[in-house]
């Protein structure tokens, strides 16, 4: 994903820009660019590369109260100097930053080439600079708008031009903006990140809209220029939280901060003595909700293996049909939406095109659509009908870690909230929710065990490919043990349910190959034992996830990382945390960037 900082006021803007830009460099990106506007013209420094490359280009001495920066992820063309934002129009006098992609941008460039237009870049940006400049007659607003009517595809942009120095043109179909709103001034980015070390107070632009933005002015309109009204809204997020606060890394502080970021998600929403779930963002159609006939938990990544652990939730508590879709698949697969259906998007950005898609897609069938989602005020919290935040703070690191156990506690307490009002008993409820709200204290006492997980990745960290089993609520969280340490450390890795390893991967298995067994006590357990077994007799070396007490399971594995008991279907919360930690420390000791893992970005906004 690309990111988007832009500045009105009366401060020089450069060091704004520079702040914001740094801020979203968790999103990943592989070239930066500026353009500083005054009446004299608008001046574009950008290159490919790292962000501190770009750092020692600009001049810190500019005075221009006005710009825009962007941090490119290459999609059309490749991450060269030229082809980083910003994009001028052929007159220099206009500059375009972009995040999304033009779809019809061939047919663009042909009529503009047709025109006269000469490009400089590969990009699909350029064709809308030059298109906003073709249309220009000394409104930017209106030259966009007008550009905009030609385009088809995503964009998030912001515009400026040196004949209005005091204005930032923004326009928004499927790529967030959020306006940051200061005293006399405007900071427009595409994450608030960009926008808390200067103002919580925001206006979040909707799909369709366009923003007109000047120091002491913010009109949104329609792409059809019709005035829309704008809420002011508070940010819940604070600046400390998306620092590192002497961590050496962002996923290294999420995965130590799940306790706290647990007792976020559930403060509220559970009364242990009526053995009740409270779920405000629900209440408007409970009715309908409860009546439900079928779920469909919808969603990508990290947070598909949080919807399969709701998948299992659900059956159980609610006894209603479930099944978990990626987003990417649902999208296109013509699906049945019958009367009674509710679709479950999950997402920690809420930003997901796919997600965004697949519920687009429900919405359009008639399915009640519900969302669960980490950033307030993302479009999947916007699009959806009803929803639950995770309330677990902002996530930085790219690897999931913390979004993943707030997925997994929200579902469980839908789960709560549904079977409660149909059939589970209060005694059934109080002791889910007892259980549910002694995780967090767990998990503190859990993270001690990050000494095992790393001399358990210092012992296998030179092995190339590794097995992650597991059964029941297990087996999602052996498909996120693998997702992890693939994701970060380029381990190959691969997650199964564990019966399914006869069925052809057990072939892999050869002397010392690490396999990871989620072995918990439950009803699986004596069936995961046989399977750790099979490995066992085929000399894999065995990395045990068991629970406290369990006195059988060393004699058969090599390692046993124990994690404290609760029901079984609350151990992904727990049982996950060794794997992020064997996972994070893997890719520190083969010197990976763990933060910003190669070709990955923090949200997946393209297809
Ligand atoms: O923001 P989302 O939860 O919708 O993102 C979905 C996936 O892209 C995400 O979970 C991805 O798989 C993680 N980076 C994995 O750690």
């Amino acid at each position: 994903m690309c990111g988007i900082v832009g500045y009105v006021g009366s401060r020089p803007a450069l060091p704004i820009l520079v702040e914001g830009l740094r801020r979203l460099e968790y999103r990943g990106y592989d070239s930066a660019g500026v353009a500083l506007v005054d009446e004299t013209g608008v001046s574009v420094t950008k290159t490919a590369g790292r962000f501190h490359v770009l750092e020692q280009l600009l001049d810190a001495n500019a005075a221009h109260t006005h710009g825009i920066g962007h941090t490119r992820w290459a999609t059309h063309g490749a991450p060269t100097n030229i082809n980083a934002h910003p994009h001028t129009d052929c007159s220099g006098r206009i500059a375009v930053i972009h995040n999304g992609i033009i779809e019809n941008d061939r047919a663009l460039r042909t009529y503009l080439e047709q025109q006269g237009v000469s490009f400089r870049s590969e990009t699909d940006t350029e064709v809308l600079a030059q298109l906003i400049g073709k249309f220009y007659e000394g409104d930017l607003e209106q030259a966009v708008r007008r550009a905009l009517r030609d385009v088809s595809g995503t964009y998030g942009i912001a515009v400026v031009c040196s004949d209005e120095p005091d204005v930032i043109v923004a326009a928004r179909k499927g790529s967030p903006l959020i306006i940051g709103v200061g005293k006399g001034e405007h900071i427009l980015a595409s994450d608030a990140a960009a926008i808390l070390a200067h103002t919580t107070q925001v206006v979040y632009v909707d799909d369709g809209e366009m923003a007109h933005i000047t120091p002491d002015t913010l009109r949104l309109t329609t792409l059809d220029a019709i005035p829309v009204p704008q809420k002011v809204e508070e940010v819940e997020w604070s600046l400390e939280q998306i620092e590192l606060a002497g961590y050496e890394h962002f996923m290294l502080k999420e995965i130590f901060e799940q306790p706290d970021a647990l007792e976020n998600c559930l403060r509220g929403r559970i009364d242990l003595r009526a053995g009740t779930v409270h779920l405000g963002g629900l209440e408007e159609r409970s009715r309908e909700l409860i009546r439900t006939k079928r779920i469909i938990l919808t969603a990508c990544g990290t947070a598909w293996h949080a919807a399969l652990v709701g998948e299992y939730l659900f059956e159980e508590l609610v006894r209603v049909p479930t099944e978990t879709e990626y987003a990417s698949e649902f999208r296109y697969r013509n699906p049945i939406i019958d009367d009674g259906t509710v679709v479950i998007a999950v997402s920690q950005s809420g930003e997901t095109t796919d997600t965004q898609a697949a519920l687009r897609e429900a919405k359009q069938r008639g399915a009640l659509v519900l969302g669960v989602v980490n950033v307030v005020g993302s479009t999947i919290a916007r699009e959806t009908d009803i929803g639950v935040y995770l309330h677990v703070g902002p996530e930085i690191g790219v690897a999931s870690t913390k979004a993943f156990t707030g997925q997994v506690a929200v579902l469980a307490l839908i789960a709560c909230y549904l079977g409660r009002r149909k059939h589970m008993s209060p005694a059934a409820a109080t002791q889910f929710i007892t259980a549910l709200s002694k995780i967090p204290e767990q998990m503190r006492g859990l993270l001690n065990v990050a000494a095992e997980a790393k001399e358990v990745a210092e012992k296998y960290v030179e092995r190339n490919n590794w097995l992650y089993l597991g059964r029941g609520y297990d087996y999602p969280v052996a498909l996120e043990g693998a997702l992890k340490l693939k994701e970060i450390s380029y381990i190959h890795a691969e997650g199964l349910p564990a019966a399914e390893m006869k069925h052809g991967p057990i072939a892999l298995i050869t002397e010392g190959m690490p396999v990871v067994c989620i072995a918990t006590a439950g009803s699986q357990y004596e069936k995961i034992l046989s399977n750790v077994s099979e490995v066992r007799s085929r000399g894999g070396s065995i990395v045990a996830i068991a629970t406290e007490g369990d006195d059988k399971i060393g004699l058969l594995a090599d390692h046993v990382l124990y994690v404290p008991d609760t029901l079984e279907s609350l151990q992904p919360l727990l049982t996950v945390i060794p794997l992020q930690l064997i996972a994070y420390h893997a890719a520190v000791l083969r010197g990976c960037n763990v933060d910003k893992p190669r070709n990955l970005a923090k949200s997946v906004t393209v297809e």
